[in-house]
């Protein structure tokens, strides 16, 4: 695991840890206490499989530790045009679709519960993200109250509501920005403006829905963040 910081919560040093795939007996260990006392309507633990995979490159895994003891962990994973990725439940089209960071799992033992922590790590989660990616969405039950509040806690807010592996979830999302998703695009936000790049070779290569599309020049090798 990687050190990224120390936080001292109400009196507690906690370390804030990025976890590699050395860490995942810790985790399962974690993750199975919290499965034991949790009823699948509010939680679907992930599979220790799973759990491999998303610290094998698959996604980011943080974790907090206090005493060297691992107490909460919370998983993103970035799964571009994959079924699984929550944008199908938005209609997101592919390009919409790989700018998707989704929150996978996150625990507190309970003893450590009552502090945030479960914002923390997400909030942790989301300075990266930003970086990188346009949406952060999560599935959250409807009746998982501190789960629900540390998605509102980062600004994230209820898009949809649905089935999902036969539970009733939310949809919860944070549009990021709008902000330019390829290297060295103009923003063009009327037709005449999108005529005139056009004239010069350029090409619209998206959208957004307030009508402001990205040009490039059509040459021009470019990359979603
Ligand atoms: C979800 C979970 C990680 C949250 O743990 P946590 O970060 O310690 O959350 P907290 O206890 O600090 O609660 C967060 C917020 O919810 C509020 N809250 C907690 N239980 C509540 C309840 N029953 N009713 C109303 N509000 C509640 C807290 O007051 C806090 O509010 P605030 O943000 O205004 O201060 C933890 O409950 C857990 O591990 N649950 C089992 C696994 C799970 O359900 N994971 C989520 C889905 S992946």
């Amino acid at each position: 695991m990687i050190l990224l910081k120390t936080y001292v919560i109400d009196n507690l040093e906690i370390n804030c840890v990025q976890m590699e795939p050395d860490d995942l007996y810790q985790i399962i260990i974690c993750k199975n206490e919290i499965t034991k006392e949790t009823p699948l309507k509010l939680f679907i633990p992930p599979s220790d499989a799973y759990i491999s995979k998303i610290l094998n490159g698959y996604g980011r895994t943080l974790g907090l530790l206090h005493s060297n003891k691992l107490i909460a962990v919370a998983s993103v994973v970035f799964p571009k045009t994959g079924k699984h990725n929550l944008g199908n439940y938005l209609a997101f089209d592919d390009l919409l679709l790989n700018q998707v960071a989704q929150f996978e799992h996150g625990f507190v033992l309970s003893n450590y519960r009552g502090h945030g922590l479960l914002k923390i790590l997400l909030a942790e989660q989301l300075k990266y993200i930003e970086t990188k990616y346009s949406f952060f969405l999560s599935t959250v039950s409807p009746y998982n109250i501190p789960s629900l509040k540390s998605g509102f806690g980062i600004g994230q807010v209820i898009k949809s509501h649905i089935y999902y592996h036969g539970f009733e979830r939310y949809v919860l999302y944070k549009k990021i920005s709008n902000k330019c998703s390829f290297i060295n695009a103009i923003k063009c936000n009327t037709i005449d403006k999108l005529d005139f790049y056009l004239s010069k070779g350029y090409v619209a290569v998206y959208s957004f829905q307030d009508a402001c599309y990205l040009m490039i020049l059509e040459e021009e090798s470019y990359e979603t963040i």
